[in-house]
């Protein structure tokens, strides 16, 4: 049975989440610099929003660019940077026409402003659209969201806003970049590596995670397929037995 006739439309993940790891490996396997690498991701990416748009999931985060990767070579953040401005600049009437909603979720003023100010613009463009949510992580961590979060929230404590007994874990979600996106339920990582890498670390608290060793540049239409099927063929228990998740 082909691929796309084995996946449940009812059963979708309405979220899913991809760290888009393996450019550079990619690359320096045919002899190529990393930057033609970072150039060929793209063309994964403009499937994998295709794919999630046509099949009808909600939310898709995808992560561009850590807080870490400003560590890299000065050269590859400018290259990468430059990729950024070129894609927004190429692809925002596709995303308008197919009723994507872009958002971005990161420590945005360490964009320079070039970029920052393309990223706005797409967004504004782009939010009235109703479809599928598209969510680029662009010089985003975890801990840094999750210390901005404890930082705006002590604050709120201080100007009495916020009593400190009556903190839920729901009142703290509130603080998140991520405030009003479900949790998603499934996450994927390309290029082999099994580890998260400071993406979501609150979010995926009861994430299904999916690893493959095919490298970003490589990663297409069937393999989206694959992780989602295999998604599906999973039993999902929250702490519960599988008794109770069966008696449902
Ligand atoms: C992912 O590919 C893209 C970014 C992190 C920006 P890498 O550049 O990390 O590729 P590898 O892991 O070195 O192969
Ligand atoms: C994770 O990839 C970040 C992105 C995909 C943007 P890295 O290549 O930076 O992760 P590590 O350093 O191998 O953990
Ligand atoms: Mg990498």
């Amino acid at each position: 049975m082909p691929l796309r006739k084995q996946i449940n439309t009812l059963k979708l993940p309405s979220h899913v989440a991809i760290i888009m790891d393996g450019n550079g490996r990619w690359a320096r396997q045919r002899g190529l610099d990393r930057i033609f690498g970072h150039q060929q991701g793209v063309n994964a990416l403009r499937e994998v929003i295709e794919t999630a748009a046509e099949l009808g999931i909600k939310y898709l985060t995808l992560y561009a660019f850590s807080t870490e990767n400003w560590c890299r070579p000065d050269e590859e953040v400018s290259a990468l940077m430059g990729i950024m401005i070129q894609s927004l600049n190429n692809e925002t009437g596709t995303l308008i026409k197919n009723n994507i909603r872009l958002k971005v979720i990161g420590d945005i003023n360490r964009l320079a402003d070039d970029v920052k100010e393309r990223l706005f613009e797409t967004i504004n463009l782009t939010s009235v659209s109703t479809g599928l949510n598209l969510v680029v992580a662009l010089s985003y961590s975890s801990r840094w969201e999750i210390t901005e979060a404890a930082r705006r929230m002590s604050a709120d404590v201080n100007n009495g806003t916020l009593k400190i007994d009556s903190i839920k874990e729901e009142d703290f979600e509130k603080y998140l970049t991520t405030y009003g996106i479900p949790d998603p339920e499934l996450m994927i990582r390309t290029s082999g590596e099994l580890r998260i890498s400071n993406f979501l670390l609150w979010q995926i608290a009861y994430t299904e995670l999916y690893f493959t060793n095919k490298l970003w540049p490589d990663f297409g239409k069937k393999d989206f397929y694959d992780a989602i099927i295999d998604f599906q063929k999973r039993e999902r228990r929250f702490g519960k037995t599988s008794e109770q998740v069966l008696e449902k």
